[in-house]
C-alpha cells in the first residue's frame, strides 16, 4: 500500500490523521503518526510524490454511441474519446460504480452470472463509457503522472485529451497508465474510459464498470518505480525466536536524460511507533533505466502478526538525489513466518495453526462488484466473528482494500489469480498481483488456479511451474497452490509436479491420505470444501429454496458436519485446514435452481452478511466462544401438534431443550456435529441450557412471535466519518409489538433520507428476490435542437456589429441549415450566423446550459446575448461551451462568426443546447426477507446528521440518525 505525503507539515499531520481515521485501528496509528512527528522525520523535506484519488464525479453513459477507434492517428479518437465531447446529459456516478448491478434481471440472461442482461448476446448493455476532466498545473511539468487503476470489468480503454494510453483487458488485475507525454499542464485534461463487458472471465457474477478506486499519482522523475518497495522479514531457520532480518527491495525509476545519484533511507516503525531500525543505500540509476536498491537491517524484538493479533509494522522508504528529497513512501507490513511442515500442516509463527478458511467471491448486496473500502470491512469483521481465520479470494486477484482490511483486522489470504496460463500478458498480470501484494502480512499463499480442466495432464504441470517460477522469484517467502478436483492417488501428475503446496478441491473427489502417503514430502491443504445449499430462515426445501439445515450440497461436496470430522480429523494433522465454499453466498451460480433464482445458497451468510443458522455452526468449532444457537424459528401456527425438527450447534459439552418450560431432556454433543429433537410444536418459547462439566455455560431461546407491528433500524456504525466514503451498514427489521424479530416478515420498506448523506444500495439476502439493488438517480437533461438559423456572409470575421443582442437583421439575411455535413462559405469566406431562443424561468433554474455543435468549419467565435463565450478553431471537433451565466429569461441570441479556410465552411452537423436538470432523489425500498433487509447508507463529504426514515404499510415507521462525524476527505482530485 503506498501512502501519499502531502506537501507541508500540518498537511502531514492531517495526512496521517485521515489515514489514522480511515483505519478502524484507529489509536494506535494516531500514536504512530505523533511519534513519527516527534522523531522529526516528518521535518525532513517535503517529497513531490502525490497520490490522489480520483473517484468523485464521473459522467457515465451506457451504450457504444457508435465509436470507432483511431488506431492510424495518435490523439485523434473522436465520440466520447476526444476531448472535447459532449457530456452534459450523462450520468453523473462516483467511483466504485457497477453497471451490471443496475440492470434489471432477465430471464434469458447467464444464470451464472445471475441473470443480469450484460455479456455475450446484450451488446448494447455490454459498452460502457466513463468520461471526467481534471486539471493539470503548469507546476507538474517535469514531474512523471500516471493513472493507476485499482480494477475494471474489464476490456478497458484508457484515453487521455484524445490519445489512447492503456488497452487493459484483464477484469481483476490492477494497471496504470503513463499520462506524462499528454497531459496538458496548466489546463484541463479529459480522461475518458470505454469499459467493455461483452465476455466473461469466470463463471460467476462478474459485474461491470470501473468498480474498484483510480488514482492520479505525481512523482519527481527520479522516483520509487509503481510497486517499486519490498519489505520483508527472515528469522534465523524460520523460527519466530531472538532478531529478525528485515530485507528492503527498492526499486528506483530515473525517468529523465541524465544519470542521477540516489540514495535510499529505509526506517521501520515498530507498531508502538518507535523507530527500530534504519538503513541506507546509494546507487547511481542510469538515464530513463530501472534499479534496484537493497538492504537488510536487524529488528531485535519484534511483535509478530497474526490473525489474533494483527499487529503491524511500517517502512518509510525516503530516496534523495543531489541533497534533496526526491521521494517519499509509507509501506505497512507485518513481522511473522510461515512455513508448511508436511506431517504438521501450517505453521504460523512456528506453531501449528489450522486453516478455517472461507472463498469468497467479492460481490456484496446492494452495490455488486463496487465495494467500498467500509463494506469490505464489514465483510472480514463478520466472518471474523465467526472464527474464519482465512480467506481464499476465489477466484480472481482481490481488491487491495480486502487484502488491507485482512491485515489490520486479522485474517489469512489465499491470493488467487484469474487465469492459470503463462502467455506473457497472463504471466505479467500475474507479476503485478504478486507485486502488489507481496508486502501484506496476511497473504500466506499465492493459489494459481481453480479446477483447471487439464490439471491431471503434464502440459499444466509445465504451465503451474512456469508460474511458481516467477512467483518464487518475486518473493521468495511464500508458496503456491493450485486448487485442484482431482489428483493422483499414487505418482503424482499433471499439477501436483508444479506447485509447492497440494490443493485439494472437496474430500469426495479423490484420496487425501493416499496423496499423502505417495507424496511423504509434499504439504497439502483444502483448498474447497462442503458446497452445501442453505437459505437464511427456510426450514423445508421448495422449487427455489433449499432448507437451512444442514442437509444438501451440491455434487461431491459434502455437508459442513462431514468436511470437518474429515479434514479437522486429528488423524490427518498434515492437511493445512481447509476452505468452506462459501464464506458469502453471491449472485449468479443459483446451483441447483435456475430461473427465478438469482444467487447462490452456498454462503454460511448470505449476500448482506446475514448469518444463516449454520454460521453457529462454524462458530461453535471455529471460535472460542461459547455457542448455543436453536432452530428452526417458532412461528408455525399451521403446523400445532406436528413434528418439528429442532436442531442446536453448539460447543458446549451437553445440551438440554425445553418447550415452555418443560425439559424435553438433555444430549451430549458430539464433535463437530449437532443435537436434534423432534419437538411436538405449540406457541410459545423454545428455550435451551448449556453444559460444561455439569455447569450451565449457556442458555438460548427463541419465542414465538406476533404479527408485524413496527420497522426496527440499526447500524453497524451510528457515527461514520463524512468523507464521501464512509459507511452505516443499516439491519432493517421487522418487528413484533415487544421488539422480537418476526422471523417469517416479508413487509415491503420505503426509505427515506435526508443530512449529508445517500443510499448506495439495498438487499435482503433473498436468493430469488428480483427487487432493484440500486435505484439510480438519472440525469435529468432537456435537449433543444436548434435549426434554421439566419446568417449572412461579411467582409471579414473581426469585431462584427452583428453578433450583437439587440442587432436587427434585414431581408438580405437567409436561412440555413445547419444540420448538413458541409457549410455555405468557399474557401476564404466569413460570414455571422444568429439563431433567437425564448427561454423561460424553468429553463434557467437547470444546473447547468451547454451550448454544442456538431462542427464549426473552420474557425468561429460564438456569443450569446453579444458576449464572447468561446472560440474552435479546429474543424474536426464538436465543440462545447457552458453558456449558462450568459442566458436570461426571454428571447437570447445566439450568434456564430465564422471563417472557412477552405472546403465548403460554416455551422454544420447540428447544434443542441442541453440543459441539465436537477436529478430526481429516487424512492427507494427493500421487501425484508424473513425478517430483515439492509440499507447501505453513505456519508457526503460534510459532517452532519444524517436521517434515514423507514416506513411500511400498516405499522410502525423507523427512524434513524447517523452521526458524520468532520473528517478530512482522502486527498482527492477536485
Ligand atoms: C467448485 C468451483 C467453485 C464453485 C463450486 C460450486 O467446483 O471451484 O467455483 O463453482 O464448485 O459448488
Amino acid at each position: 500500500m503506498e501512502i501519499v505525503r502531502l506537501d507541508c507539515l500540518f498537511c502531514k499531520l492531517m495526512n496521517s490523521l485521515i489515514k489514522t481515521l480511515f483505519y478502524p485501528k484507529l489509536h494506535r496509528i494516531l500514536w504512530g503518526a505523533l511519534i513519527l512527528f516527534s522523531t522529526g522525520v516528518l521535518l525532513a523535506e517535503d517529497s513531490p510524490r502525490e497520490r490522489l484519488l480520483l473517484d468523485f464525479g464521473w459522467k457515465f453513459h451506457l451504450g457504444d454511441l457508435g465509436f470507432e477507434e483511431n488506431i492510424i492517428n495518435a490523439g485523434v479518437n473522436g465520440g466520447p474519446a476526444k476531448a472535447k465531447f459532449n457530456d452534459a446529459n450523462w450520468r453523473t456516478v462516483n467511483l466504485p460504480h457497477d453497471w451490471a448491478v443496475e440492470l434489471p434481471f432477465d430471464s434469458n440472461a447467464n444464470a451464472s452470472h445471475g441473470y443480469k442482461p450484460v455479456g455475450p448476446r446484450f451488446a448494447t448493455n455490454s459498452i460502457g463509457w466513463y468520461r471526467r476532466s481534471f486539471n493539470v498545473s503548469d507546476a507538474d511539468k517535469g514531474k512523471r503522472l500516471w493513472l493507476e487503476f485499482e480494477g475494471v470489468y474489464r476490456n478497458c480503454r484508457v484515453f487521455v485529451n484524445g490519445f489512447k494510453l492503456a488497452h487493459h483487458e484483464g477484469g481483476y488485475n490492477s494497471f496504470r497508465c503513463d499520462i506524462t507525454d499528454v497531459a496538458n499542464y496548466g489546463g484541463q485534461n479529459t480522461l475518458a474510459v470505454r469499459v467493455d463487458a461483452s465476455e466473461f472471465e469466470g463463471w460467476f457474477y462478474e459485474g461491470a464498470g470501473i468498480y474498484r478506486h483510480v488514482w492520479l499519482v505525481k512523482t519527481a522523475p527520479l522516483a520509487i518505480a509503481p510497486d517499486g518497495v519490498f519489505v520483508y522479514s527472515q528469522f534465523k531457520d524460520n523460527v519466530p525466536r531472538g532478531p529478525t532480518q528485515i530485507h528492503f527491495e527498492t526499486k528506483l525509476l530515473n525517468a529523465q536524460e541524465r544519470p542521477a545519484g540516489a540514495k535510499v533511507n529505509w526506517q521501520v516503525f515498530a507498531p508502538d511507533g518507535k523507530v527500530v531500525a534504519e538503513k541506507a543505500g546509494s546507487e547511481t540509476v542510469d538515464s530513463w533505466k530501472e534499479k534496484e536498491i537493497k538492504g537488510t537491517a536487524k529488528v531485535s524484538s519484534p511483535v509478530l502478526w497474526s490473525p489474533e493479533s494483527p499487529k503491524l509494522y511500517r517502512l518509510i522508504t525516503t530516496v534523495e538525489s543531489g541533497g534533496k528529497v526526491v521521494d517519499r513512501q509509507e509501506t505497512e507490513f507485518g513481522i511473522r513466518t510461515v512455513a508448511f511442515d508436511v506431517n504438521r500442516g501450517l505453521l504460523l509463527n512456528g506453531k501449528r495453526y489450522a486453516v478455517q478458511g472461507t472463498c469468497n467471491h467479492q460481490d456484496a448486496a446492494g452495490v455488486g462488484i463496487a465495494v467500498p473500502d467500509a463494506l469490505q470491512y464489514f465483510r472480514v469483521a463478520k466472518l471474523k466473528d465467526m472464527g474464519c481465520n482465512a480467506i481464499r479470494t476465489s477466484h480472481n486477484e482481490p481488491a487491495e482494500e480486502l487484502v488491507e482490511a485482512c491485515d489490520h483486522l486479522g485474517m489469512l489470504v489465499m491470493d488467487e489469480t484469474r487465469n492459470f496460463a503463462s502467455d506473457p500478458q497472463s504471466l505479467a498480470n500475474l507479476e503485478q498481483q504478486v507485486r502488489r501484494d507481496r508486502n501484506h502480512p496476511s497473504v500466506f499463499i499465492w493459489s494459481l488456479g481453480n479446477e483447471e480442466p487439464y490439471q491431471r495432464a503434464p502440459v499444466d504441470g509445465v504451465i503451474a511451474n512456469t508460474m511458481r517460477r516467477l512467483v518464487h522469484r518475486l518473493d521468495p517467502t511464500r508458496l503456491c497452490t493450485v486448487a485442484m478436483s482431482s489428483w493422483s492417488a499414487g505418482k503424482p501428475d499433471g499439477i501436483s509436479l508444479g506447485v509447492d503446496v497440494q490443493g485439494f478441491n472437496y474430500f469426495k473427489q479423490g484420496d487425501m491420505d493416499g496423496f499423502h502417503k505417495s507424496n511423504p514430502n509434499q504439504p497439502c491443504i483444502g483448498t474447497e470444501e462442503a458446497s452445501d445449499f442453505y437459505t437464511r430462515g427456510i426450514y423445508a426445501e421448495t422449487s427455489t429454496y433449499e432448507s437451512a439445515y444442514d442437509e444438501k450440497y451440491n455434487g461431491n461436496g459434502a455437508t459442513a458436519q462431514a468436511c470437518f470430522q474429515h479434514d479437522y480429523d486429528p488423524g490427518r494433522p498434515w492437511l493445512a485446514g481447509t476452505f468452506i465454499w462459501t464464506g458469502f453466498d453471491y449472485r449468479g451460480e443459483t446451483t441447483p435452481f435456475g430461473w427465478p433464482n438469482i444467487s447462490s445458497e452456498f454462503g454460511i451468510l448470505d449476500t448482506s452478511g446475514f448469518p444463516k443458522d449454520i454460521f453457529y455452526y462454524y462458530q461453535s468449532w471455529w471460535s472460542d466462544k461459547t455457542v448455543l444457537h436453536l432452530m428452526p424459528h417458532w412461528n408455525w401456527p399451521d403446523k400445532t401438534g406436528q413434528d418439528i425438527d429442532v436442531w442446536t450447534f453448539s460447543n458446549c459439552q451437553e445440551v438440554e431443550l425445553f418447550l415452555n418450560g418443560r425439559s424435553l431432556g438433555k444430549k451430549s454433543m458430539p464433535r463437530y456435529s449437532h443435537l436434534q429433537w423432534n419437538v411436538k410444536y405449540e406457541p410459545g418459547t423454545l428455550s435451551a441450557k448449556g453444559y460444561r462439566d455439569g455447569k450451565v455455560v449457556a442458555e438460548e431461546k427463541i419465542e414465538t412471535t406476533g404479527a408485524p407491528a413496527a420497522v426496527k433500524l440499526t447500524p453497524d456504525r451510528a457515527m461514520i466519518r463524512g468523507d464521501g466514503e464512509d459507511l452505516s451498514i443499516v439491519t432493517v427489521a421487522i418487528a413484533d409489538s415487544k421488539g422480537r424479530i418476526v422471523p417469517v416478515a416479508s413487509n415491503l420498506v420505503h426509505f427515506a433520507i435526508s443530512g449529508p448523506g445517500k443510499i448506495i444500495g439495498v438487499g435482503n439476502g433473498d436468493p430469488i428476490c428480483h427487487e432493484p439493488d440500486v435505484y439510480v438517480t438519472q440525469a435529468a437533461a432537456q435537449s433543444l435542437s436548434l435549426d434554421r438559423w439566419l446568417w449572412k456572409k461579411v467582409e471579414d470575421a473581426k469585431d462584427r456589429p452583428e453578433v450583437a443582442e439587440d442587432f436587427k437583421t434585414d431581408a438580405t439575411w437567409k436561412t440555413g441549415n445547419v444540420n448538413r455535413e458541409g457549410g455555405p462559405l468557399e474557401q476564404g469566406e466569413s460570414a455571422v450566423f444568429r439563431k433567437t431562443i425564448s427561454l423561460s424561468d424553468e429553463d434557467l433554474g437547470s444546473l447547468a446550459a451547454v451550448l454544442s455543435f456538431g462542427m464549426i468549419d473552420d474557425d468561429g467565435w460564438v456569443y450569446v446575448n453579444g458576449k464572447l463565450v468561446g472560440e474552435s478553431h479546429d474543424w474536426q471537433s464538436s465543440p462545447a461551451f457552458d453558456v449558462m451565466k450568459f442566458l436570461h429569461a426571454g428571447d437570447n441570441v445566439i450568434a456564430v462568426v465564422v471563417k472557412n479556410g477552405d472546403g465548403q465552411g460554416g455551422v454544420n452537423k447540428g447544434v443542441t443546447l442541453d440543459f441539465e436538470k436537477k436529478p430526481v432523489t429516487p424512492a427507494w425500498q427493500r421487501s425484508a426477507f424473513n425478517g430483515l433487509a439492509q440499507v447501505i447508507v453513505q456519508a457526503d463529504k460534510s459532517a452532519g446528521e444524517i436521517k434515514l426514515t423507514a416506513s411500511a404499510d400498516g405499522i410502525a415507521p423507523a427512524e434513524l440518525v447517523i452521526q458524520a462525524e468532520p473528517r478530512p476527505a482522502r486527498s482527492s482530485m477536485p
